[in-house]
C-alpha cells in the first residue's frame, strides 16, 4: 500500500498539483537564496539534501498519510527533530496547528523553518533528561528520521532511554487519546531497533510496521 502511495505521490499530476499548492505558500525568491547558499554545505546524508524542495514535500505528504492525517484537519501536532520543517508546514497548511522542536544553533534549519513559517521551539533532547513541560499537549507527536537517540553512535539509546522518554511524553505532551508516531533511522547493522526495543515497544501496545513504531494513548 505504501509502495502505491509513494509512487502516485512520485508521478500522479494531482499530488504535482498538491505539491504546487505547498510551493504557493512560500516564498520562492527566498527558497532559492537558501538553496543557492546550502545546496553544497553538507552533502547527501548531510542536510543540503534538504534543498531538494519537491523531493522533501513529496517525503512530507508520504508522512502525513503514513501517521493517518488524510482527511482530518483541526488537530495539535508537534513534531520532534523537525529539520526544515516540512512535516508542520504541510499541517499548517492543511489546517492543523502544527508545533515543532529541534535543537538550538543550526543556520539552515533556522532559515528554513522561519521561511515556512513554523512555530517551533529550541530544545537538545537528551537520555534522562525532562522534556519542557510547555503550557499545551499535543494530539499528535511526531519525530521522522529519528536521531536525537543518539542514532548510529555507541550511545544509541535502549530500553532505559526510552522508557523515560515515552513516560515523559505520556505525562507532559500527549492529550489522553494522543497518537505518538515514530519513524527510525537505519542504524549502522542494519536495523531499525533490536529486539529488546521491539519487545518494549510491543509491551506499551505499539503497533510496529518496518521502521515505525506508532501508540495510541
Ligand atoms: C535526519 S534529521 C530529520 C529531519 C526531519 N525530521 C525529516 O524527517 O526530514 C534529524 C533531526 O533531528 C534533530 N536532532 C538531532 N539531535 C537532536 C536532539 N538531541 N534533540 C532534538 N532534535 C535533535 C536534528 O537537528 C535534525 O533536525
Amino acid at each position: 500500500m505504501n509502495f502505491i502511495k509513494t509512487w502516485f505521490l512520485k508521478n500522479s499530476s494531482v499530488a504535482n498539483q498538491e505539491i504546487d499548492f505547498h510551493k504557493s505558500k512560500l516564498d520562492r525568491a527566498r527558497f532559492g537564496d537558501i538553496r543557492d547558499r546550502y545546496k553544497n554545505e553538507s552533502p547527501d546524508p548531510g542536510f543540503s539534501k534538504y534543498t531538494e524542495l519537491d523531493r522533501f514535500l513529496k517525503i512530507a505528504l508520504s508522512h502525513y498519510d503514513l501517521v493517518g492525517l488524510t482527511n482530518k484537519t483541526g488537530l495539535s501536532v508537534l513534531d520532534i527533530g523537525t529539520g526544515p520543517g516540512y512535516f508542520p508546514f504541510i499541517c499548517s497548511n492543511f489546517g492543523h496547528a502544527a508545533r515543532a522542536m529541534d535543537v538550538p544553533n543550526h543556520s539552515f534549519y533556522n532559515e528554513m523553518t522561519d521561511l515556512l513559517g513554523v512555530n517551533r521551539f529550541e530544545h537538545s533532547i537528551q537520555a534522562f533528561e525532562p522534556l519542557p513541560q510547555l503550557s499545551q499537549r499535543f494530539d499528535l507527536i511526531t519525530a521522522f528520521a529519528i536521531c536525537f537517540n543518539c542514532h548510529a553512535s555507541d550511545a544509541l539509546w535502549g530500553v532505559e532511554e526510552w522508557g523515560f522518554f515515552l513516560s515523559d511524553i505520556r505525562k507532559y505532551m500527549a492529550e489522553p487519546k494522543a497518537i505518538l508516531f515514530l519513524k527510525f533511522n537505519r542504524e549502522p547493522n542494519g536495523s531499525f531497533f533490536s529486539d529488546e526495543l521491539r519487545e518494549y515497544f510491543n509491551s506499551e501496545g505499539a503497533n510496529i510496521n518496518y521502521d515505525s513504531v506508532r501508540i495510541e494513548y
